[in-house]
């Protein structure tokens, strides 16, 4: 992870829900609560032998933050499953491991291009948030998802939750101009980390529609992938298969 993003993070860490709370009005918690359940019926993927058949359910939560998502799924998920987390900063780590129920979780603090897991590992990968991070370009963002398809059982899923861009013109436009006038300045307020907001928001208008990034999803080496916009395409929900 790259030292400017961890800095940032490490700043924006301590009020990073409570601004995520207010500039969405609290929609950001309804969409983790939902990914959480999609994520939680989430089967043990057959088509694989060996791991498979050890009867148990793994599922990773990358670039997790502050464990919100993690902690939604932690509360739906049988026995049976095995919840592991990675991030690249520490302090976000810290902070999720201080939540309940999370004394089953996994957590390592690694960079999410370079997973400490072996191939076929997973028979879900979930990620809230955070692709943007990881997308300075659509090849670095490709390499990320290749990635992510290496640690997926054959027939594991991957979900991204994230902002998107509305696909009616007049939407997108308050949508950006919401980002400019009103992310920026009150995260910057409430933060105190003008860099972190800046960055942020800096991020958001220039992630791909719904669209793109299943072709990119595609593009990888997903066999299938479908999304679901989120309050009129602000936000987005894709699962791609392996
Ligand atoms: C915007 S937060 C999202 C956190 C959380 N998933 C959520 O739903 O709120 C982005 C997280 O990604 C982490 N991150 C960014 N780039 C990363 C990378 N290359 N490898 C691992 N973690 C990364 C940051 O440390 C931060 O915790």
């Amino acid at each position: 992870m790259k030292k400017g993003i961890q800095k940032i993070y490490k700043e924006v860490a301590p009020t990073y829900e409570l601004v995520n709370h207010v500039l969405t009005l609290g929609l950001d918690i309804l969409w983790r609560k939902r990914a959480a359940r999609k994520a939680a019926g989430t089967r043990i993927s057959n088509k694989m032998d060996g791991a498979s058949k050890s009867g148990r359910l793994y599922i990773l939560d990358v670039c997790s933050g502050t464990g919100e998502l993690a902690q939604n799924m932690a509360g739906l998920l049988g026995p049976e499953a095995e919840l592991y987390v990675v991030d690249g900063s520490l302090h976000m780590i810290r902070l999720a491991q201080s939540k309940k129920p999370m004394h089953r979780v996994k957590f390592t603090l690694a960079d999410a291009g370079e997973l400490p897991f072996p191939d076929n590992s997973f028979d879900l990968v979930i990620i809230s948030f955070s692709t943007r991070n990881l997308n300075p370009n659509p090849q670095a963002m490709l390499s990320y998802l290749k990635e992510f398809l290496r640690i997926l059982k054959p027939g594991g899923n991957f979900m991204n939750l994230e902002t998107s861009q509305p696909p009616l013109g007049l939407i997108r436009k308050l949508y950006h101009f919401y980002i400019r006038w009103v992310v920026k300045p009150i995260g910057y307020k409430i933060s105190g980390s003008r860099a972190g907001y800046n960055y942020l928001s800096h991020t958001m208008p220039r992630f791909y529609e719904a669209p793109e990034f299943s072709r990119l999803c595609l593009k990888a080496g997903f066999s299938t992938v479908q999304h679901r916009l989120l309050f009129l395409g602000v936000a987005a929900l894709h699962t791609a298969q392996k």
